[in-house]
């Protein structure tokens, strides 16, 4: 049973696998109408169920868009419409679940509620984004970078502003991927030296945004606020000088581009100059998130990897 829960399931070669099928399928049907079926239609016949306790555009839309391309269906439940949310267990959920689809993504708060899914689930099982982890943003995040001209060895990569789920997943790209991280986040928000262990040496956390950027080749931030947590004027205030402006840009490498996984808040952890600007690479990040959801499900299926 192959589970996708943190990037470390599927291994450098599960990942390089993904990012070469992505990247392949992607190609294969520039063009056409996004509803139209793969030539191959490999996963014609299969059902994704995907649970909602937390909201969500880009994740919900491309894996319902990504299984019905790979010639499945998806079912998709929201928090208020599953019995899970009025005290239904995780276990008997995924027992429920395993008996009428082929594969389940949750997002949701508690990492340890996926852990559970997956434990129970005699289908695959796909972290959609936890508290912890977004392993899915980061396939995508890396299949731009590629597209970008970028090989990920030796790739010099900063990330700016909070410690959060999506820079826990960079962290572990960049130990599995051999790329360079270096995170600048305010004293509280800081990665744990869990999370910085992960990177397997790539990984440093410095004071100072200038510091992050020096030499890097891709710029990324995220969200000082995320979804389940309080907005806290004091957070916002400490962030502040990690925002991503054009100045910050300019003492990266010359022609660094920028990442953001998206929801955006322009004028917070980035500049509208910046994130809307010749180098920002979030219109292909967003769409990729599509093409990488194809891989990760084929690789679930043990089609790929
Ligand atoms: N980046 C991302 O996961 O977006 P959504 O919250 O819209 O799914
Ligand atoms: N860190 C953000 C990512 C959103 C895709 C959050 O968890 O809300």
């Amino acid at each position: 049973m192959r589970h996708f829960l943190n990037l470390s399931d599927a291994g450098p070669d599960g990942v390089a696998a993904m990012l070469a099928d992505a990247l392949d399928r992607k190609a294969a049907r520039a063009g056409w109408p996004k509803g139209e079926v793969d030539a191959d239609a490999p996963l014609a016949g299969h059902v994704l169920a995907m649970g909602f306790e937390k909201t969500s555009t880009r994740t919900r839309d491309s894996f319902d868009m990504a299984i019905r391309q790979l010639g499945g269906t998806s079912i998709v439940m929201d928090a208020g419409q599953m019995q899970l949310g009025r005290g239904e267990t995780v276990a008997d959920t995924a027992h429920i679940l395993s008996g009428y689809v082929d594969a389940i993504m949750i997002r949701t708060d508690d990492h340890a509620k996926v852990e559970e899914l997956a434990a129970h689930a005699s289908v695959p099982v796909i972290n959609g984004l936890t508290d912890y982890s977004h392993p899915c943003q980061i396939v995508a995040d890396l299949q731009t970078v590629i597209e970008a001209g970028y090989a990920l060895p030796g790739l010099k990569m900063a990330w700016l502003g909070d410690g959060n789920n999506v820079l826990t997943s960079m962290m572990e790209a960049a130990g599995m991927m051999q790329f360079d991280i270096v995170a600048a986040c305010p004293q509280g928000f800081m990665p744990s030296d869990e999370d910085v262990a992960l990177a397997n040496g790539r990984a440093r956390v410095v004071g100072t945004a200038k510091e992050a950027v020096e030499g890097a080749d891709i710029v990324v931030t995220d969200t000082w606020i995320s979804m389940g947590q309080e907005h806290a004027d004091t957070k916002l205030a400490a962030m502040m000088p990690f925002q991503v402006t054009s100045e910050l840009m300019a003492d990266a490498k010359p022609g660094a581009k920028f990442l953001h996984c998206l929801p955006a808040h322009r004028g917070e952890e980035v500049t509208a100059e910046v994130i809307d600007g010749p180098n920002s690479l979030i219109w292909p990040e967003a769409e990729n998130r599509l093409h990488a959801q194809k891989s990760i499900l084929r690789w679930c299926f043990g089609q790929i990897g």
